[in-house]
């Protein structure tokens, strides 16, 4: 945990903003694997952890922000959970650790509640994103479950927002950590990548490194030579050499800090003549974004940007034609590159998107565009000091996509359908880093992993 201020000053924080109320945060309870006693691992809710630190299931935190009081409430284990969990601090105890003085039993909430409602007082909550949370949010506060999201606290989503956009100091080096812990698993990916190996050999292989590091995968692996499937889990090939193996894996730190790294390497160590341009195309796109991170600027120009980077480059492999900038605002190139350039992280490897991604990544100044490819952009915001973000070009031959915009001659002014044909076996690449936005521009974070044509073969001959 962090040293006890943090959470207070947070706390305090939010009170300030949102002035008055009874602001609600259920943590969240162990889910069920098959079977009621056979549970997933416990993964505490992202706000509950910023503002309360603990991770345990089975609590709930109240701020007033009226009276300045936190609370957290929830039950003391009894002899049986001693018996089968062993001795447990108390929940005034584990309380006291994130500077919160008052404590009750758990059932003691829905009085509580009920109390702030009968008084006419605002009662502020998240939307909830699992089906324990509505059902509980239901019955402390009558509000029906399908009603939950509507009536969630848009003051609280936006404070919150506000708050976790910005990471101190604290973050910055959980998050660095694990990234340091996503270079041992990709670096550890490229040295496995052999014509022969099966690639759930490397997932599970790069997924026990997180674990041994404090774990989990911050969301599950994606690796696979069909990288044109952007989230692609079927990890049951053989690997062949002449493919490309796109590998997108970060973990959690112990305090559930996220990292996020794609790497796309040659099975067998060397990129041949087809695939060198195309990822040098997407390399160049990923550092000319990167280089044009500082606060300021809009996050949707970092995507343009780098869609022109690729565009151009498209366009001297021959996949695409005519004018550059054309091609770009007219959202040709999002047949090669059709998501964004990435998203906030933290807590969340997509950060807070369960507030909701429009909360998170726009504002009123900039509105999520419609254009397909722009409108799966995340974050379109102007960066502020202190954001993480992912920066993470793609450039992909998803022969259903070619087949459907061939078929209804999408962008023929743009597009060398004729030499895309020939790409149809090709898969894809992307490449990944995270970045921290600093007071005048911008710091990759932790461990560079390999990422030049160069530096890639040569960490794969070292094995
Ligand atoms: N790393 C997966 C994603 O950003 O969606
Ligand atoms: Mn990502």
């Amino acid at each position: 945990m962090f040293p006890l201020k943090v959470y207070q000053q947070r706390r305090e924080q939010l009170r300030k903003t949102l002035g008055s109320g009874v602001l609600l945060f259920p943590g969240n309870v162990d889910a069920a694997f098959n079977y009621p006693a056979n549970q997933y691992h416990f993964r505490q809710d992202s706000s509950f952890l910023y503002f309360f630190g603990l991770d345990h299931p089975g609590l709930a935190g109240v701020l007033d922000a009226d009276s300045g009081e936190d609370w957290i409430f929830g039950d003391d284990v009894d002899m049986d959970d001693i018996i089968w969990m062993g001795p447990q601090p108390a929940i005034s105890e584990r309380a006291e650790q994130v500077g919160v003085k008052n404590t009750a039993p758990y059932g003691d909430l829905q009085k509580f509640i009920k109390k702030a409602l009968d008084a006419g007082r605002r009662v502020h909550f998240l939307p909830p994103y699992r089906g324990e949370t509505a059902i509980e949010l239901e019955k402390l506060l009558g509000i029906p479950v399908a009603q939950l999201k509507e009536r969630s606290s848009k003051v609280l989503i936006k404070g919150i927002v506000a708050q976790r956009s910005i990471k101190d100091s604290y973050e910055i080096e959980e998050i660095s950590k694990a990234i340091d812990t996503a270079y041992l698993m990709h670096t550890t990916a490229m040295k496995m990548a052999h014509p022969g190996t099966v690639e759930q050999e490397i997932a599970g292989t790069i997924e026990g490194i997180a674990m041994a590091h404090g774990g989990p995968v911050s969301f599950p692996v994606i690796l696979s030579m069909n990288g044109q499937t952007l989230h692609n889990h079927d990890h049951s090939q053989t690997l062949v050499k002449g493919r490309l193996m796109v590998t997108d894996a970060g973990c959690e730190t112990a305090l559930h800090y996220a990292s996020d790294l794609t790497r796309t390497v040659p099975v067998g160590g060397k990129f041949d003549s087809r695939q060198k341009p195309v990822y040098e195309a997407v390399l160049a796109a990923n550092m000319e974004g990167i280089r044009a991170i500082r606060p300021g600027v809009n996050y949707r120009d970092v995507h343009l940007l780098a869609a022109t980077v690729m565009t151009r480059k498209l366009k001297e492999i021959g996949l695409m034609k005519g004018d550059v900038d054309e091609a770009v605002a007219a959202g040709a190139h999002a047949l090669f590159f059709p998501h964004g350039l990435g998203h906030m992280m933290g807590l969340d490897v997509h950060d807070m998107e369960n507030l909701g991604e429009d909360y998170v990544g726009y504002d009123d100044k900039i509105k999520r565009a419609e254009q397909f490819g722009l409108a799966f952009l995340r974050l379109g915001r102007e960066l502020q000091p202190g954001f993480v973000l992912t920066v993470e070009p793609g450039c992909y031959f998803i022969p259903a996509l070619i087949d459907q915009w061939k078929a209804e001659k999408l962008h023929t002014d743009f597009i060398n359908y004729s030499e895309v044909e020939k790409y149809k076996d090709f898969g894809g690449v992307r490449i990944e880093d995270d970045v921290l936005v600093t007071d005048t521009g911008h710091r990759v974070l932790g461990k560079p992993v390999p990422k030049t044509v160069a530096e890639v073969e040569e960490t794969m001959m070292k094995n």
